[in-house]
């Protein structure tokens, strides 16, 4: 029987097969590299060696966090969270280079998200630099979950949730600041294979002066059933439209969406129902210093369609081609529909080289661990 690690670390009879973490970080040598079969990589929760909590009570000041072992926490059932949704998500990946250290891609940016989505919710928020601190402490606790180069890399998912215990629809008296890991590949099943888009005219994501604009936890619970719908049918995902006129392109259920006609790509505008990406907006700043033409506009659904490629972007999905949208029963396809289109190739290419430190990093995105 292979030595490698099972996907998801439970044998069939339920036991954990996974190494045991060392009690604290510092004090125990562990091998530099799980013994694992990284080529089995999707992205599916692995339970990973340790993570961070920070707690603040209801003088709004988080306190020292520390890092304990990866599990189970202790939540109220009168937590805010568990009751009215107050919590917010963050995504960021880390990667292993050739000479070992570990390079984090544009943490600041999501530390900045991270402290808007709280003002807009009424929670208080880690510093940028608690932030920071935070997540470096996170990864290299767990470095030897960081995917050799090549074969992946570490998701980093801080939330921020309010764990104090209310009754009445109000902002928790205590909030909890939470960062795990764990190692993953691609998002979409099918690795880098174009995706197929359904278009989703009964349900919307987001509203105007609603909390799409922020990462907070129940803009997902909102789309598990469109895209349900849309998986049964053989679709990858759901495109989401505006909800007013039904017509503008928003966002994909985890990701958002850009597409080239004649070598311009655009993007739709953020109005306030849209996630700010950080990969979106890496991507368009990467595109314009290749020199193409980025806009930001409001773009419809049969300007989508007419496109000649159309891809999404997003942390967990880093660059996926689009290899074909159904909208009212028409499908179109794009290029080859089994390839990713020129552009989305190009883009791929230059975002996933500065992310893994293989090329230079001109805008200084990137944040090197060792
Ligand atoms: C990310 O791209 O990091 C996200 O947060 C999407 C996630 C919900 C899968």
């Amino acid at each position: 029987m292979s030595r490698s690690r099972r996907l998801g670390g439970v044998d069939p009879l339920g036991q954990s097969c996974l190494p045991q973490p060392p009690p604290y970080p510092h004090q125990t040598r562990t091998p530099d590299l799980v013994d694992f079969n990284w080529d089995a990589l999707g992205f599916q929760l692995l339970p990973t060696d340790f993570m961070y909590l920070m707690r603040c009570s209801s003088d709004g000041v988080f306190t020292k966090g520390e890092l304990v072992p990866y599990g189970p926490i202790q939540l109220n059932p009168a937590a805010a969270v568990l009751n009215y949704g107050q919590g917010l998500l963050e995504g960021l990946r880390a990667h292993r280079k050739e000479d070992g250290s570990v390079l984090l891609f544009r943490p600041h940016e999501n530390a900045l998200r991270m402290r808007i989505g709280a003002d807009r919710l009424c929670m208080p928020a880690p510093s940028i630099e608690q932030f920071l601190e935070a997540v470096k402490l996170t990864v290299l606790a767990n470095k030897r979950w960081v995917p050799p180069t090549g074969k992946g890399s570490l998701y980093i998912r801080p939330q921020l949730i309010g764990s104090g215990p209310i009754l009445g629809v109000a902002p928790a008296p205590q909030y909890t600041f939470i960062v795990f890991v764990c190692p993953v590949g691609h998002y979409f099943k099918d690795g880098l294979s174009p995706i197929s888009l359904l278009t989703e005219e009964e349900y919307h994501r987001a509203a105007p002066g609603g909390t799409g604009d922020i990462k907070t936890i129940g803009n997902y619970a909102s789309v598990v059933s469109a895209q349900r719908r849309a998986k049964e049918k053989g679709h990858s995902d759901v495109l989401y439209l505006d909800p007013i006129h039904n017509k503008f392109v928003e966002e994909v259920s985890s990701c958002n969406i850009f597409m080239v006609k004649d070598n311009i790509i655009s993007s739709p505008l953020l109005t306030g129902t849209i996630l700010p990406g950080i990969t979106r907006k890496s991507v368009i700043g990467i595109a314009q210093n290749l020199g193409f033409q980025v806009e930001e506009r409001n773009i419809t659904i049969d300007e989508l369609l007419g496109a000649d490629e159309v891809f999404c972007t997003g942390t967990a999905v880093v660059l996926s081609p689009v290899g074909s949208i159904t909208y009212r029963e028409r499908k179109v396809e794009y290029g080859k529909s089994q390839e990713a289109g020129v552009v989305s190739q190009q883009l791929y290419a230059a975002f996933t080289a500065i992310q893994k430190g293989l090329a230079e990093d001109s805008m200084g995105w990137t944040l090197q661990l060792n």
